[in-house]
């Protein structure tokens, strides 16, 4: 593990603004610099880089992180290399195996090491098998397609991964899902005679394997299980090796397969991506949109591919954005992506994806018009109850006007009349005095208050005691992680602070915090903010804690609660004048 101080250390030493100027050139923009994203297609500047703050942010795509991260997204590199990479150009050697991290982290980065060590296994034996080999090369692949992907083989044996780790009865081998135990407690491995695909998490760790059997056993894939380093709704398999490609193209296409991927790379087609045997999820389709505006989703000609693209349909709605498009592209019915390819190469898979591209909008009101009899009133008013809870998921504004249009128009009725009918609907299941539909943001906690607070002036931390605050609510927990942290590291700047959680689960809160405060101004009375939020949870809490000693009737108080009660009400009287 690289020790915090180093991280500390190093994003002192770099200039964010230096480090993607070299890539993205920047220009001036009051306190700030622009530039066209790099993460997605615009045409007017919305990423912007902070010197102060030592942040990126894109206002139009949501990108956002420090210099590490952008080296990470940008360059494709994993974490470590990212740091390596700012340090030499900022001439510091990075330390190796210093400082013990947090648990989870350590044991994260163990189960990669293992990953890595089991798929360059792989891959060794893939060249000592001719038999895997000769499969590839029938599929039509070439051995650089098969290095690319890092492709491998697991040969036939029970327990073959004993020669590859010290230690094989380690429960991290079965907690990375290599190894399985049965009932009896016996040990073997999960793949066996199988070809492997390794996959690729956006750090560029081996995260998880998919096998196929080489001819026709059962499974015919096999993946890995769910482990702390790979969820399936949240992969895609080759997103790795394509981000480059989805950008110059412009637009990623959704497989479903990883042969598909593989092969339509063998013949130029390099922007493609696969889910891993599941549906695909909101999650998927935001993280392509943070790559690129479209999205194609390629599906098979057969019924399984028309069921598996209503439900990426489904998937994607609450995802779309004005500005994106999402598109659906059925192959001919004994088709997929590979054999497709195959057949008629590269150009003809591209005119295919000039020519047959579905927006999301025209196949959902195809095919919910297909499933319905639009000659008869009944039919008609099936229809509009079976399009409403789908349009009621679009947020993008635009698109759902136009949709309104579009099933208005089908069902033979006017615009207005259909927005009256669903807001009668609308009206009826929302309590009084609630707004029309307009989804309001949720709002801010006073504990994410604090925490963009802390996060834009993180010397704040020094201000507080232990005894701060009973923190149940759950914006509190990455509140108390920062506090904790600030409280064992107090030299810690913004950037450093994001970075330390870069493998924990409150991830997510600190990004969404540290992009809110970029629209702060560099003179934010943090301070004020920060007292603020902080009184206002104390009254809170004393509010409720009142309520809760109230509630019970006089005579069954202890003495303490009486004694409680008494400060209590003295204090809210003096609150309140
Ligand atoms: P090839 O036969 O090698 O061309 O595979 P394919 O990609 O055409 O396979 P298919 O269309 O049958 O499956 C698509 C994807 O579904 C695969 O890439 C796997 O991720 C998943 N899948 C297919 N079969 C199985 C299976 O038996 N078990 C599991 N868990 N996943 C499967
Ligand atoms: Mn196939």
């Amino acid at each position: 593990m690289i020790p915090q101080d180093f991280i500390q250390t190093l994003l002192n030493r770099v200039d964010i603004v230096d480090v993607i100027d070299r890539r993205v050139p920047l220009k001036k923009a009051g306190a700030n610099f622009q530039a066209c994203c790099p993460f997605h297609n615009e045409k007017s500047p919305s990423f912007t880089v902070s010197p102060s703050k030592q942040f990126y942010h894109c206002f139009g795509c949501g990108a956002h992180g420090t210099a590490i991260g952008f080296l990470m997204e940008y360059a494709g590199l994993g974490y470590v290399d990212a740091i390596k990479e700012l340090a030499s150009q900022s001439g510091m050697t990075v330390p190796e195996g210093a400082a013990p991290d947090p648990q989870r982290v350590q044991q994260v980065a163990s189960l990669v090491e293992l990953m890595q060590r089991a798929a360059q296994y792989y891959r060794q034996q893939l060249k000592l098998a001719p038999v895997a080999i000769d499969y590839l090369k029938k599929r039509g692949l070439t051995g650089e397609i098969a290095a690319r992907f890092g492709l491998g083989y697991a040969p036939s044996g029970w327990q073959n991964l004993q020669a590859v780790f010290d230690h094989y009865d380690d429960t991290a081998l079965v907690e990375g899902g290599l190894v399985i135990v049965n009932d009896a407690g016996k040990r073997y491995d999960r793949f066996r005679e199988r070809i492997m695909f390794p996959i690729v998490g956006l750090k560029g760790d081996v995260i998880g394997f998919g096998g196929r059997v080489l001819d026709s056993g059962e499974p015919k894939y096999l993946n890995s299980p769910e482990t702390p380093l790979f969820q399936k709704g949240h992969e895609l398999y080759g997103l790795f090796q394509a981000r480059r490609a989805i950008r110059d193209a412009g637009r990623a296409l959704v497989v479903e397969g990883y042969m598909d991927v593989v092969a339509l790379a063998q013949h130029g087609v390099d922007y493609a991506v696969a889910t891993l045997g599941t549906a695909t999820t909101p999650n998927h389709l935001q993280k392509l949109l943070r790559h690129t505006d479209e999205v194609v989703f390629c599906f098979d000609g057969d019924s399984a591919g028309q069921r598996a693209a209503w439900r990426a349909l489904e998937n994607s709605l609450a995802m779309l954005t004005d500005s994106c498009r999402v598109g659906f592209l059925f192959l001919p019915a004994q088709h997929d992506p590979d054999s497709y390819i195959r057949e008629h190469g590269k150009a003809g898979f591209e005119v295919l994806l000039s020519q047959q591209i579905v927006p999301l909008s025209s196949y959902l009101a195809k095919e919910l018009a297909a499933q319905h009899d639009l000659t008869a009133s009944e039919g008609k008013s099936a229809f509009l109850k079976a399009a409403q809870p789908l349009l009621s998921q679009v947020s993008a504004p635009g698109l759902a006007l136009m949709l309104r249009k579009r099933i208005a128009e089908l069902a033979g009725i006017q615009q207005n009349e259909l927005e009256t009918l669903w807001k009668i609907e609308f009206q009826r299941k929302r309590p009084a005095n609630t707004p029309l539909r307009t989804p309001r943001p949720a709002p801010v906690s006073n504990y994410r208050r604090m925490l963009r607070a802390l996060l834009f002036q993180p010397a704040l931390a020094r201000e507080l005691n232990n005894a701060l605050l009973t923190l149940t609510h759950p914006d509190a927990s990455a509140l108390q992680g920062v506090i904790e942290l600030l409280q064992q590291h107090p030299h810690l700047e913004t950037a450093a602070v994001v970075e330390h959680f870069r493998n924990s689960a409150l991830m997510p809160q600190l990004q969404q915090a540290s992009s809110e405060i970029m629209v702060w101004a560099d003179d934010f009375d943090a301070a004020a903010e920060f007292a603020l939020a902080r009184e206002q949870i104390d009254t809170e809490q004393h509010n409720l804690r009142t309520a809760n000693v109230a509630s019970k009737s006089l005579s069954t108080l202890t003495e303490a609660e009486k004694m409680e009660l008494q400060q209590l009400s003295r204090r809210k009287v003096r609150t309140e004048k």
